[in-house]
């Protein structure tokens, strides 16, 4: 039903993608769900704004890829204005480690109050010159090291701005190399229900383009990802919130898109995975941090497990591995696997 698809001049074989998410698409996460079959993983959103003024230590954490384990690395930023994406992307590309990402990725969707009164994230529909400006700058500078660049927004920036079409119409003409689109407007938030029909009308629109079109909104299994392709006609499809916690859903999509079984992991696997991911976070940072913002995800592995909503509030009070691993074990039994 997908085809593998061509991001300037990186192939990807798997059309099923992680959508970034702040604070769970962690390098960890990432590499978990690569090897659960995803064919993108993108870093959280960096403000490109803060790489002017701080250089790339203070924003690394958030951008911290590893290209052995991972393969294809997509890296996002956000901003407002085209001169700190094009020193960002000249930073990233000229540092050792950042400089092997295969794809920089530009953030015009985010809704957050905190990024909309800057300008930037969703803020750049109502402003498709300044959009345009940054897109075709960023291609530009990212060209001289060989970094495709994608964009990733909504079909609007409220219903009543309704230019989803004409936005990226003329964005497509900036020389990206791909475009994603979560359907919803960006005044939704997250409420509400993804307008597959207006992704569907973006994505006719750019037809002529060619650049690989990836659809992203209320994707959590195999038929709805199925629905997604054909109402869409999508190359590609991005699985946010679903994945969360959840990383089999990539091999759960793709095993139903070819019409192969899959198996459902068992909680002894969720647990295990969870614990996985805690121990990765853990070994690149500050132990109690890690465990601190590993809560939502905690919660997101163990949900649905029977009982899990009174280990979920204790884990929350956790703060080192081993008050996380004494919770699991007084509540699901000694763990059979030993900490790295
Ligand atoms: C907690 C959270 C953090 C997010 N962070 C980002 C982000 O950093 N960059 C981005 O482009 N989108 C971000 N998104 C939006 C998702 O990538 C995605 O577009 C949205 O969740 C819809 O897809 P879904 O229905 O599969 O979750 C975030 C969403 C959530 C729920």
């Amino acid at each position: 039903m997908l085809n593998p698809i061509q991001i300037g001049n990186i192939t990807i074989s798997n059309p099923v993608f992680l959508a970034p998410m702040a604070g769970t698409s962690t390098l960890p996460f990432r590499k978990i769900c690569y090897e659960h079959g995803a064919g993108l993983c993108t870093t959280e959103l960096t403000s490109a704004r803060s790489i002017l003024y701080n250089g790339l230590s203070k924003s690394f954490r958030y951008m911290r890829i590893d290209p052995k384990a991972e393969g294809i690395t997509s890296i996002q930023l956000f901003g407002s204005e085209k001169e700190d994406f094009t020193n960002a992307i000249s930073q990233i590309c000229n540092d050792e480690l950042l400089g092997q990402v295969s794809i920089i990725d530009i953030n015009m969707g985010c809704p957050v109050p905190k990024v909309v009164k800057t300008g930037a994230g969703c803020a750049l529909m109502k402003n498709p010159k300044a959009a345009f400006d940054i897109a075709y700058a960023s291609v530009k500078e990212a060209s001289k090291y060989g970094k495709p660049v994608t964009i990733k927004t909504r079909i609007g920036y409220s219903q009543e701005k309704d230019n989803g079409v004409e936005f990226v119409k003329h964005l497509a003409q900036s020389g990206i190399a791909g475009l994603c689109v979560h359907g919803r407007y960006g005044t939704q938030m997250y409420h509400g229900v993804a307008n597959v029909e207006v992704i569907a009308s973006m994505r006719k629109s750019i037809c002529d383009v060619k650049i690989p079109f990836i659809a992203n909104g209320d994707i959590t299994d195999g038929p709805s990802a199925k629905n997604m392709i054909e109402k869409t006609e999508a190359d590609a499809i991005s699985i946010g919130r679903a994945a969360a916690g959840n990383p089999w859903i990539f091999q759960e999509i793709s095993s139903f898109l070819v019409g192969d079984s899959y198996t459902k992991p068992s909680s002894g696997d969720r647990i295990a995975m969870f614990w996985r991911e805690l121990n990765e976070a853990c070994s690149l940072q500050d132990e109690t941090v890690a465990v601190k913002e590993m809560r939502g995800q905690m919660s997101s592995y163990l949900k649905g497990i029977v009982g899990s909503s009174k280990v979920r509030s204790a884990l929350c009070t956790a703060l080192t591995r081993d008050q996380v691993r004494a919770i699991l074990e007084e509540n699901y039994g000694k763990m059979s696997f030993d900490k790295p």
